[in-house]
C-alpha cells in the first residue's frame, strides 16, 4: 500500500504540477488545498484575500489540511504558506510522508510570477517581498520535510518519478 505524499514549498515549486503527475504515477487522488477553497467558497484566491484578508484565507486552509487527516490515497499539493500554522504542520505530517519541492530562487520567482495570480506578491516590488516571504520560510520547509527535492536541473516531465523513487528510498530507510 502506496503511502500519501504532501507536497510543500514555496510560491512556483511546482507542487500541483507535479503533485497531478505524481497521483496519475501511484492512482492516488489528487487534492490541491488552494482548490478546495476555491472550489468551496465559490471565489478566486484573490478575491478571497481581498475579501477575508490573509488571516481569512488561512483559517479556510487550515480547515481544509486539518479535515484531511485519516483520508487515504491522496497525493496533496499545499498551499506555499500552509506551513505557517503550527496545527497544519502537525496535520501534514500526520497526512502523508512530506516531499519538499525545492528550486533556485531565480526560477521560482519566475514561475511564481508567471500568472499575475499570487495575491502576496501584488506589492510595489514583488522581488524583494518574494525573497523576504523565503528566507522566513526556508527553514520550516526544511525542518517538516522527511524528503526534500530540487527541481531546477531536473526535466520537468522527470520530477514526479524521482520524487516517487526519493519517497520509497526515505521509506525502507525509515522501515
Ligand atoms: C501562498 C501560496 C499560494 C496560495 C496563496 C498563498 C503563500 O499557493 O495558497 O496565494 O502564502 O505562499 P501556491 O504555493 O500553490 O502558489
Amino acid at each position: 500500500m502506496l503511502p500519501n505524499f504532501v507536497l510543500i514549498g514555496f510560491m512556483g515549486c511546482g507542487k500541483s504540477t507535479v503533485g497531478r503527475r505524481l497521483a496519475a504515477l501511484t492512482g492516488h487522488r489528487f487534492l490541491d488545498t488552494d482548490d478546495a477553497i476555491v472550489e468551496a467558497r465559490n471565489l478566486s484566491i484573490p478575491e478571497i484575500f481581498s475579501q477575508l484578508g490573509e488571516d481569512g484565507f488561512r483559517d479556510l486552509e487550515q480547515q481544509v489540511v486539518e479535515d484531511l487527516v485519516g483520508v487515504a490515497g491522496i497525493v496533496l499539493s499545499s498551499g506555499g504558506g500552509a506551513i505557517l500554522r503550527e496545527p497544519n504542520r502537525a496535520a501534514l505530517k500526520k497526512i502523508g510522508i512530506v516531499v519538499w519541492l525545492d528550486a533556485d530562487p531565480d526560477t521560482l520567482f519566475e514561475r511564481a510570477t508567471r500568472t499575475g495570480r499570487r495575491p502576496l506578491l501584488n506589492t510595489p516590488n514583488p522581488r524583494e517581498t518574494f525573497d523576504s516571504l523565503l528566507s522566513s520560510r526556508r527553514h520550516i520547509y526544511e525542518s517538516l520535510a522527511d524528503v526534500r527535492f530540487d527541481s531546477s536541473r531536473t526535466e520537468q516531465d522527470d520530477v514526479a518519478r524521482k520524487v516517487l523513487e526519493e519517497v520509497m528510498r526515505f521509506r525502507s530507510r525509515r522501515g
